[in-house]
């Protein structure tokens, strides 16, 4: 039953906060957890509060693992609009996560379909992730597997829609900057996580988070595969949550 794991927490303070509570559960219930992590509107609040939580409590996170979900092809760490400059900016120049424990795909790499094996390689090498946290799209999709991705599918080199291009232009200066491709971890390299935290914000997601959660699991939406992993924890703010039939 799908609706017993939705958790609806008011505002995006609250979301960003039970967000960040959780991640840091993750990491005391387990020595050398492995979190997969999305970047994105959606969790920026949780990092802020997660790099306060860190140093509020002292956590110890010498030990964790990261692994990145995607990168546009074309853009480097000193790139404003990567991703790597993203978690940069709100996680790890505000935390101490061990510089070799930071894992990300490589989108300057010049043999991509190598890169994103080593990456798997990598995923596996680290035992598999614990914990991997997820954004929505507006059209579904999860990491950057847009809708007709293979439910089956790993990490490799993917075309941005359009309509995602048009939405992340806003971390870039003029909209035909936003890159036309992207590697991303695959909808089976996710579900292979041990557990999933999907985290949705705004009325702008609603309609995507019925379709993920309440309706047929098919390819058109990447992220009803969700519904079929047996660990996925859903957190919500109202407004994401509008649609959705919660008892
Ligand atoms: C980003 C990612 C994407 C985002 C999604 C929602 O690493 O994997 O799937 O999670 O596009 O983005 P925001 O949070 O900006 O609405």
């Amino acid at each position: 039953m799908v609706y017993r794991k939705i958790n609806v927490v008011g505002d995006y303070v609250s979301l960003s906060k039970a967000a960040a509570e959780f991640i840091v559960e993750a990491i005391q219930k387990k020595i050398g957890c492995v979190l997969g992590l999305p970047t994105g509107k959606t969790p920026m609040g949780m990092y802020r509060h997660l790099t306060e939580l860190i140093k509020a409590d002292n956590i110890d996170i010498s030990t964790v693992t990261t692994f990145n979900l995607d990168e546009y092809i074309g853009l480097g760490p000193e790139d404003e609009g990567s991703f790597h400059a993203f978690m940069e900016k709100h996680l790890f120049s505000q935390s101490n996560f061990l510089k070799s424990n930071i894992h990300l795909l490589n989108g300057l790499a010049p043999d991509l379909k190598a890169e994103c094996a080593r990456y798997e390689e990598e995923i596996r090498e680290a035992g598999g992730i614990d914990l991997q946290v997820v954004g929505i799209g507006v059209n579904g999709h999860i990491g950057f597997n847009e809708p007709g991705s293979d439910f089956n599918s790993g990490a490799r080199v993917v075309k941005l829609t359009e309509a995602t291009r048009r939405i992340n232009s806003k971390e870039f200066k003029e909209s035909a900057q936003v890159p036309l491709t992207a590697v991303t971890m695959g909808l089976r390299n996710i579900m292979d996580a041990r557990q999933i935290l999907l985290i949705a914000g705004g009325n702008e997601k609603s309609l995507a988070l019925a379709k993920a959660l309440q309706g047929p699991v098919t390819e058109e939406v990447p992220a009803s595969i969700l519904q079929t992993h047996d660990n996925l924890i859903v957190m919500l703010d109202k407004s994401a949550a509008t649609l959705l039939k919660i008892r």
